[in-house]
């Protein structure tokens, strides 16, 4: 399989007053296209800190960080900016949706820079809407909505520009075992058509779905948790 994710001595330390925080000490990390893979390890050990970078809503301190054969390291915010909107979906524990917008409308909402005409972005985000299941809420307010449901708008909304990278922080994380395990089988189903995606959790049983776990300790990856 060709390499989704390459980084190499990826760095990010944090300036808290006077002093330098290491947090990321030098992460390798490859991800095949296609992969299912979760992150795991305590919590502050880094792994939102790694997914904001994997998903280009972060800048390494130090580092390589290569996506699709594109060298990320080097690339202005402005390209940066341009590959997350088109190349990757982002699904957050608190699923951060605009609560006055309907299920559609955030839904629509990254296809802003996508230059397509009003019509044509609504289609695009029915068509998300049905793939999620949602297909007759698409009008309904979050408050509307479950919190499995709210998730699954939030899953619709990283599929409208077809990325070819999900990735999930804590998706799980606010939902009960019922609504998780429902969460994971979307998930499930989206690396099953090809999509690439990684997960951030704490709860060994969702991370045991997917098909990869890596573990972040003391700043760097571990394949296996050291006891
Ligand atoms: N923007 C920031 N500025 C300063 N410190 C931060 C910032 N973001 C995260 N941190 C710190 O970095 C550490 C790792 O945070 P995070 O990546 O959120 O951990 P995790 O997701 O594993 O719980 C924590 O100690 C956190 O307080
Ligand atoms: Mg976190």
């Amino acid at each position: 399989m060709p390499t989704m994710i390459w980084m190499e001595d990826i760095c990010k330390t944090y300036r808290l007053g006077e002093v330098d925080v290491p947090i990321l000490k030098g992460i390798d990390l490859t991800i095949e296209e296609g992969d299912y893979v979760s992150i795991m390890g305590a919590s502050g050990s880094g792994k939102s800190t790694l997914m904001n970078i994997i998903g280009c809503l972060d800048r390494p301190s130090a580092g390589h960080y290569v996506l699709e054969g594109r060298n990320l390291t080097t690339l202005s915010d402005e390209g940066l900016a341009y590959i997350r909107n088109q190349r990757i979906g982002f699904v957050f524990q608190q699923f951060n949706l605009l609560s006055r917008s309907t299920a559609l409308e955030n839904v629509m909402l990254p296809m802003v820079y996508a230059g397509a005409s009003r019509s044509q972005r609504r289609k695009q985000a029915e068509v998300a809407l049905d793939r999620v299941g949602l297909g007759d809420r698409m009008g309904n307010r979050p408050s509307q909505l479950s919190g499995g449901q709210q998730q699954r708008v939030a899953i619709a909304r990283a599929l409208v520009n077809r990325p070819a990278l999900v990735l999930a922080d804590e998706p799980t994380g606010a939902l009960d075992t019922h609504t998780s395990h429902e969460v994971m089988n979307l998930l499930t189903e989206l690396n099953s058509q090809g999509i690439t995606v990684v997960i951030v959790t704490h709860e060994p049983d969702i991370a045991a779905q997917t098909h990869r776990i890596i573990y972040v300790q003391d700043g760097l990856l571990q394949r296996e948790p050291n006891h």
